[in-house]
């Protein structure tokens, strides 16, 4: 399997802050129309004691929310990172389950048919090749069940430079080393370098990548200038 491009995939800050600040925009990266769209179709219609998976679940905030909807979930977050699957288990959900694992590692597996839904939520853009990621996942997902992906999707380098501006003010990004400069010498430094991973694909892509990898996408759209989902389903195999 490939490995990400970005491995840490952080914009800004320690890996404490940035759970902070993966937990305080939740909220704003995917707003209630998105989540209400994502309930409707994929987890409210979902038949008794579903088993929802997300992979590079941060703080493990979009679980929690499932878990609100169907009580009998059973919820498993991965992520390779310990202060996020920390703040997950703080939450204090009894249904879930939260593993450690290189998503993008030689030993990631998933058992066949055994998820109703996976989800990937501002994740996806990390790998140069999804192929084998795809291939897991659609081996992973039961007949008819749903691969939910949400995030980044291309846009103009003002923007994403300007956008950037704006979080790095706010979460302190003059603080960032990046290789070969001092603290707070260039603070878009940072921004150039995930420009190409985080503005890979366009909707259009990612519908005809999906399409090519054997799924059959049921809906997606473009929601803010920066971000997208797209729910599809596993081709019978
Ligand atoms: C941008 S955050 C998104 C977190 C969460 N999905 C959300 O939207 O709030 C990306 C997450 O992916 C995790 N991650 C990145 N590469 C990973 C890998 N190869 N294996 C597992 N987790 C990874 C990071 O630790 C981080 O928690």
């Amino acid at each position: 399997m490939s490995t990400p491009n970005t491995p840490d995939g952080q914009p800004f800050g320690t890996p404490a802050s940035f759970c902070d600040c993966m937990t305080r925009s939740f909220d704003n990266r995917v707003p209630p129309e998105v989540r209400s769209i994502i309930a409707d179709e994929c987890i409210l219609p979902l038949g008794l004691s579903p088993r929802v998976l997300d992979l590079g679940c941060g703080p493990g905030l979009w679980l929690r929310e499932v878990t609100t909807l169907r009580r009998d979930a059973t919820v498993v977050g991965y992520d390779r990172d310990p202060d996020m699957l920390a703040n997950a288990a703080r939450l204090g959900i009894s249904q879930a389950e939260w593993k450690q694992a290189d998503i993008g590692g030689p030993s990631f597996t998933l058992p066949a048919a055994s998820a109703d839904v996976i989800a990937m939520q501002f994740f996806f853009h990390f790998f140069d090749d999804p192929r084998p990621l795809l291939a897991t996942v659609r081996t992973a997902l039961k007949p008819g069940g749903s691969l939910i992906i949400i995030g980044w999707v291309r846009s103009s380098l003002p923007a994403f430079l300007s956008l950037m501006g704006e979080m790095g003010r706010r979460e302190g990004a003059q603080s960032v080393p990046v290789e070969g400069r001092r603290e707070g010498d260039d603070p878009e430094a940072r921004a150039w370098q995930m420009y190409a991973g985080f503005n890979r694909y366009t909707p259009v892509d990612i519908r005809w990548l999906l399409t090519r990898e054997g799924f059959t996408v049921r809906r997606d759209a473009q929601y803010s200038e920066y971000f997208a989902y797209t729910i599809a389903s596993p081709n019978a195999q």
